[in-house]
């Protein structure tokens, strides 16, 4: 299974405002469009419940919505409503009725923080940069980010990954890929 997680920060690994929003701030449509790309590469688009919920879905894209609120699968249309708590990722991606080699990972924090460590560790996470952005008391891309005040680069060589690419895709936007020891 191939998993690559998508997140774009400013200066400060924050993906969203103190209030929760993620602001125009965050918003360039170089960024934009790579984010997309890697969204119709993959077969599923894996995201937290708040995400789904004010995320519209134009295109449609079957998701894997993670929530505490199920105890098994729950399948509408092309989503599912996923407890890892309690059911695998096979089982989970299974109930789709659609054959899925490739996840991609949108977010939010917690979501992200869960696909950081085995079993299911991402084979690539892009981490776009937008430079001059600072969002005070906002949601860290990383959990640690918050409570431990790490930066994202720190969060992800403390799990074993390492910068593999570098790309400036727009003035001041740039991507770093990172690759897990663990792929
Ligand atoms: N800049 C970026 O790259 C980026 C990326 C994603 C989102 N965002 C923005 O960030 C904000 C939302 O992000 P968020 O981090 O607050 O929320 P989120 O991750 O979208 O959703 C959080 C919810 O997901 C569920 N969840 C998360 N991890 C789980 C786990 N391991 N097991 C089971 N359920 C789990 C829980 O749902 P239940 O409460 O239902 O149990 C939790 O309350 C939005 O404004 C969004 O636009 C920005």
């Amino acid at each position: 299974m191939r998993i690559e997680g998508y997140a774009v920060v400013g200066d400060d690994d924050r993906i969203a405002d103190a209030a929760g929003q993620m602001p125009d701030a965050l918003k360039n449509d170089a960024e934009w469009a790579f984010f997309q790309d890697g969204l119709d590469a993959a077969d599923i688009v894996a995201l937290g419940r708040r995400s789904h919920d004010v995320t519209p879905n134009p295109r449609r894209r079957r998701r894997l919505v993670l929530t505490r609120s199920v105890a098994r699968n729950e399948r509408q249309g092309d989503v599912v409503f996923w407890n890892p708590a309690v059911a695998s990722l096979e089982a989970a991606v299974k109930a789709l009725g659609y054959p899925v080699q490739h996840i991609a990972v949108a977010g939010g924090r917690d979501v992200f923080d869960y696909f950081l460590r085995p079993p299911h560790c991402y084979t690539a996470f892009h981490l776009s940069q937008i430079e001059g952005v600072t969002l005070p008391g906002g949601t860290g891309v990383f959990s640690a980010v918050e409570t431990g005040g790490l930066t994202a680069a720190h969060v992800l060589a403390s799990f074993g990954y390492s910068a593999a690419s570098t790309r400036t895709i727009d003035t001041g936007v740039h991507v770093v890929t990172w690759a897990p020891d663990c792929a």
